[in-house]
């Protein structure tokens, strides 16, 4: 594809909020009129697609918005953009909008959406934009540390309370199935414990753990769960805590209280990188990739393999997916993915030890 050809991208926000969406979009924006390409905001995600719900981002939209939370372009759920009568709608719209491309902001569901219409002749770049830092082709996301913050903040206050009274919190954060927010929490405020989906937790020893602490004065406990775990998990751990160790132990959820909030430096600085390198790959005539960030570089990867990666990685990958793969470029999913299942059990293992 001809650079020449771009006159109009558009750029929308996708799937649940992340703090740093709107420095995204800010990025996109600059850096498209900087070539001389017009933007338009989609509004709602693939919803302002189908029903033409845009606004074009002149240079001053997007002034003031790289330290708010939220996204100002919106993010609603879209059903309807699913099916191919949705996804036609869609095509007719971008058509009649002369887009000549889009960076479409999110999580998986999102690639899965920039996936459909680049095949369908609709550029579409990624970037992956989710607190839950569960885009497997990308060591970060956008929003992810900005949560993470957030949850420190909010169990540092929890301690302070739990150590005047003599009891333990356990804390359930977000993270959909995917428990990097609580393991790298867990860490950073000096649990006692962390319980995530992916790997076994020790019941008895974390209350092993908190009997023995008591014994040496120890006040306040914090255990960290992810919300992956079954449903009802940190009530009944919290009143097992109780009856087992006699130390008072309320739970508590966090929910999108850690979605919300300035974005944090990292966040500012990656989806701005992001939003850059997502225009010049639609300027070079590129399609159907996800800018990811790897081993702290700015890169991007095809979505079908990004996709692809993300089900072995998640051991969801069915024989008839693995079956359509070359047997190198599956092999080479399964080592990348050894090697991330490796640093996720570092940091739980981690996450378990060090605290009492
Ligand atoms: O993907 C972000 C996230 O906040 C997850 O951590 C959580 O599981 C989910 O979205 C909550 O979704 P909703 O906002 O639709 O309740």
């Amino acid at each position: 594809m001809e650079k020449k050809i771009f006159k109009r991208i558009g750029v929308l926000t996708s799937g649940g909020d992340a703090p740093g969406m709107n420095a995204a979009v800010r990025s996109v924006v600059r850096t498209a009129l900087k070539n001389g390409v017009e933007v338009v905001g989609i509004k709602g995600g693939y919803r302002g697609l189908l029903e033409n719900d845009m606004q074009i981002l002149g240079p001053h939209d997007v002034s003031n918005v790289i330290n708010e939370g939220g996204t100002f372009l919106y993010t609603d759920r879209c059903l309807e953009f699913k099916e191919e009568s949705g996804m036609q709608k869609a095509l007719k719209v971008a058509a009649e909008q002369g887009l000549d491309g889009i960076v479409c902001i999110g999580g998986d569901g999102t690639f899965r959406g920039a996936q459909d219409l680049s095949r369908r002749g609709v550029p579409c770049i990624g970037i992956t934009g989710t607190i839950d830092n569960d885009v497997s082709s990308s060591d970060y996301t956008v929003g992810f540390d900005t949560a993470m913050n957030t949850v420190v903040e909010m169990v540092d206050r929890l301690r302070d309370t739990c150590e005047s009274h003599a009891r333990c919190n356990v804390v359930e954060v977000m993270g959909r199935d995917a428990g990097y927010i609580a393991v790298n929490t867990a860490i950073a405020t000096g649990a006692t414990g962390c319980a995530v989906k992916e790997l076994p937790f020790d019941e008895d020893a974390l209350i092993e753990k908190i009997k023995l602490a008591k014994t040496y004065g120890k006040r306040n406990f914090i255990v960290i769960v992810s919300e992956g775990m079954p449903d009802g998990f940190g009530e009944a751990l919290a009143k097992k805590i109780q009856a087992e160790t006699e130390v008072e132990t309320k739970f508590a959820r966090l929910a999108h209280v850690q979605r919300g909030g300035r974005p944090t430096l990292r966040d500012r600085v990656s989806a701005s990188k992001m939003g850059e390198h997502a225009v010049q790959l639609l300027l070079d005539g590129k399609s159907n990739l996800v800018v990811v960030e790897r081993e702290g570089k700015i890169v991007s990867r095809d979505i079908e393999w990004a996709l692809m990666y993300d089900k072995v990685y998640k051991g969801k990958a069915k024989p008839e997916d693995i079956a359509k793969l070359d047997p190198k470029v599956y092999e080479g999913m399964v080592e990348l993915a050894n090697a991330k299942h490796a640093e996720f059990e570092d940091l739980y293992r981690l996450a378990n030890s060090i605290s009492i």
